[in-house]
């Protein structure tokens, strides 16, 4: 009897998920449960068997009863359902059409292309150099010493491969600085380069992706000063933030540049004040910028390029010389929105209801 009991389960459940329509449904039901259904008649001969094995089998069935009402009225639901939507969507040839999304391109991607026309206006020219570096392009080729402590405010990724007898090991690239030899390489002067490239570092948090985009200026040539320096920040900075914004450079230390600066610009909030006016009660009062506290924002390194590494790039340092920079794209594109983005993973999220705001 269990097996029959199983049987019938079978039968049933297939044909009701089988079933198209709700008279269909009602068959079933007749066919399984109705006063002469097959299930009713094997439920009948329970009270033929020996009295001990009564009870199992009879538990059986009524589970077996409720398996198949179940499974009927959910089938009566999803075809009920159907019928509804089909109904909805019947064509009406006046109603509108449905805009498809429109999408756009990344706002990282907005900035890189926003950056390089900038220069391209210049007259730098963009380049690439390959995010698997030697060590030696990276570091020992703009003048880092071996061993020496500044390598490790890099935070650099090794590739598990044996080292090249003179380049060293194998690195992703922590900055766009190893692309200055590589570029002096090429042996074709002088140097107006762009190196705009993905950048890799071991910090991962709220204000550190591990892979990031940074953007490489290098000039080299004869007479090559400050002044071309600060002239091209300062056009880079009216061009991307706006005309009003000015650049200040400060003195800093890089391995790779003598002397090295840091660049700073006017704050667009409080427009370089650092204090903000605002109304307490009837009086007017100045507090301090939220966004820079003192009227700049740090924009990142410069600084003409080192006599060494001009050297590792078959350069004559007594003839020429030349400046560089390098910013983060994430950077300056928060710096340009005015933005704080809480967490900066969040540039790389996918998350859409943040990338359609851009
Ligand atoms: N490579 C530096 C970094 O990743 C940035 C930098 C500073 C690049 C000064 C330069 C420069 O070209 O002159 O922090």
């Amino acid at each position: 009897m269990e097996h029959e009991l199983m049987n019938i389960k079978n039968n049933a459940v297939s044909l009701i998920l089988d079933a198209k329509t709700i008279d269909e449904l009602e068959e079933i039901r007749i066919q399984f449960l109705g006063r002469s259904g097959t299930l009713t008649q094997t439920m009948k001969e329970i009270t033929r068997l020996p009295k001990q094995e009564r009870p199992e089998i009879g538990k059986l069935a009524n589970e077996t009863k409720k398996i198949i009402e179940d499974a009927l009225s959910q089938r009566i639901e999803t075809l009920s359902q159907q019928k509804v939507s089909l109904r909805a969507k019947k064509l009406d040839v006046t109603e509108p059409g449905v805009r498809p999304p429109l999408g756009h391109l990344h706002l990282i991607t907005q900035a890189i292309e926003e950056i390089t026309t900038i220069f391209s206006n210049l007259g730098f020219t963009k380049v690439r150099y390959p995010e698997i570096e030697w060590d030696y392009y990276a570091f020992s080729a703009v003048n880092f010493p071996e061993n020496h402590p500044a390598r490790d405010d890099w935070e650099t990724f090794f590739i598990r491969q044996e080292p090249h007898p003179k380049k060293g090991p194998v690195i992703l690239t922590p900055h766009t600085t190893s692309g200055q030899v590589r570029e002096m390489e090429k042996g074709i002067l002088p140097i107006k380069m762009l190196n705009l490239s993905k950048c890799y570092r071991r910090q991962s948090d709220v204000s550190h992706t591990q892979m990031f985009h940074q953007f490489e200026g290098l000039v080299v040539g004869e007479g090559i000063s400050i002044t071309h320096l600060k002239g091209t920040l300062d056009y880079f900075v009216k061009s991307y933030f706006g005309p009003s914004r000015v650049s200040r450079i400060r003195p800093y230390h890089f391995q790779f540049t003598e002397p090295s600066f840091e660049v700073d610009v006017s704050c667009g909030v409080c427009n370089g004040t650092g204090t903000l006016k605002q109304v307490q009660g009837d009086k007017e009062v100045s507090v301090p910028c939220r966004l820079c506290k003192e009227g700049w924002l740090e924009m990142g390194g410069s600084g003409m390029v080192h006599p060494n590494v001009l050297k590792y790039g078959g350069i004559d340092p007594k003839k020429y010389t030349g400046f560089a920079f390098g910013w983060g794209v994430e950077r300056v594109l928060m710096m340009k929105e005015g933005i704080e983005i809480d967490d900066l993973r969040l540039l790389y999220s996918n998350n859409l209801e943040f990338l359609e705001q851009f």
